[in-house]
């Protein structure tokens, strides 16, 4: 038995699949990764995987039907975690094109490789199959302070060429579904934070600089609220809905832990001051509040008591835990950190910085 990861050189798929091979429920299954390596992807995330027969690295695009097509045939997967896109909603805002590429025609093309291959499966396998697409809480748009947390059923308002992107390929995913019977599960989770994380995102990006000493860059007046979530948490909804999800039904997952920007920067400060004291004072020094990203969606929050109450999953961390774990492991992992700050980190650091 195996499945068939895309994107599982990524943050959440590098932990996704050190997760899965890890769990004795589902370790005793083939994981074939397929990953194009982009900027976000690192093989290194996998290392402790290396001669593990069980995971199957190949690289390579989604948007490559005959490669995908060659892939479902050979290995037979019983599933499809998709989690593979362009993820970071700075870079959509300075260059959508990629966005389009991977999370809508990629998807497309998946989608594609996916039902011609399920189409001509029989019995059991066939009933066994399914398509599961990792999706975000941005599709949903932006809540009004108050208002209530997202529902699955809450109005798709997507606000940045990244969520536009993503509540795209969850139509098609939908359609797929409806009109070619495509047994697909969807799920729609808030912000993500742990291990392996790229530093241009808002958690990763606070501990390396201010250990670095730079200025920690709050965008606006740093009040937007996200709803945090440990990656393995997502992980582990990922697997209880591909395990007992309803076909062709949408969970939303999320941390119960909605914060302010402002309030993580400063959490992250008050760890490192504990665990990793500047002679220069307190990190919170180096906060310094820039120009807003355009288009800023200003408060996201799930409501995810569907999936607890239809696959009894909950969060296993608070963020207390959770931002605790993650602060130590990039205290321990700085070679990771100095790898993917090489190359084109830093131009991308000159372009979306620089005219702050
Ligand atoms: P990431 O940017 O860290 O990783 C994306 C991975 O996809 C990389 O390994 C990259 O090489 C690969 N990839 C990109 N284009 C590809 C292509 N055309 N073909 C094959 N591989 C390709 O992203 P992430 O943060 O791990 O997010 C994974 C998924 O989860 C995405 O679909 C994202 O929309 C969704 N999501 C992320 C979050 C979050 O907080 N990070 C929250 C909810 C949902
Ligand atoms: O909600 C789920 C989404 O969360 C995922 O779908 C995306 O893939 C993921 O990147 C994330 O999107 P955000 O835009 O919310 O994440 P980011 O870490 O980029 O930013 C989090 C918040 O912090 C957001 O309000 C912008 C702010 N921010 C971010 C950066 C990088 C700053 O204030 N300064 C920064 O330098």
């Amino acid at each position: 038995m195996s499945i068939l990861v895309t994107g599982g050189a990524g943050f959440i798929g590098s932990n996704f699949v050190l997760d899965w091979l890890a769990d004795p429920a589902t370790g005793g299954e083939t994981v074939v990764n397929l990953d194009a390596l982009t900027y976000a992807g690192n093989l290194s995330n996998l290392a402790t995987l290396q001669g593990d027969a069980r995971h199957v690295f190949v690289h390579g695009d989604i948007g490559d039907r005959a490669l995908v097509g060659q892939l479902l045939a050979g290995h037979r997967p019983r599933a499809i975690v998709h989690f593979a896109a362009e993820s970071h909603v700075d870079r959509s805002i300075l260059g959508p094109g990629a966005f389009i590429k991977t999370n809508v025609e990629g998807t497309f093309a998946l989608l594609e490789a996916a039902r011609a291959h399920w189409s001509a499966l029989e019995g059991e396998e066939r009933a066994a199959f399914r398509f599961l697409h990792v999706s975000t809480d941005e599709v949903y748009g932006s809540l009004a302070p108050g208002a209530p947390a997202f529902t699955e059923n809450h109005p798709y308002e997507p606000n940045s060429p990244y969520s536009a992107s993503k509540a795209a390929s969850d139509h098609l995913v939908r359609a797929w579904h409806h009109t070619y019977g495509l047994p697909v599960l969807t799920t729609n989770c808030s912000n993500n934070y742990g291990p392996y994380h790229f530093p241009e995102k808002l958690i990763p990006l606070m501990i390396v600089n201010a250990l670095a000493g730079k200025p920690l860059p709050v965008y606006g007046d740093g009040m937007q609220v996200r709803d945090w979530l440990y990656v393995g948490d997502h992980c582990s909804a990922i697997r209880a809905v591909l395990a007992r999800g309803r076909v062709g039904q949408t969970y939303n997952v999320g941390g119960w832990n909605e914060k302010p920007n402002i309030e993580i920067v400063t959490a992250i400060c008050s760890l490192l001051d504990e665990l990793r004291p500047s002679p220069a004072g307190p990190y919170a020094r180096l906060v310094t509040h820039v120009k807003d990203r355009p288009g800023h969606d200003r408060r996201y929050a799930i409501d995810a008591r569907k999936i607890e109450r239809e696959l009894g999953w909950r969060p296993a961390e608070t963020f207390e835990t959770g931002i605790r774990r993650t602060v130590r492991w990039y205290l321990d992992h700085a070679d990771w950190v100095a790898e993917v700050q090489s190359g084109g980190y830093r131009d991308w650091v000159a372009a979306n910085y620089g005219r702050r």
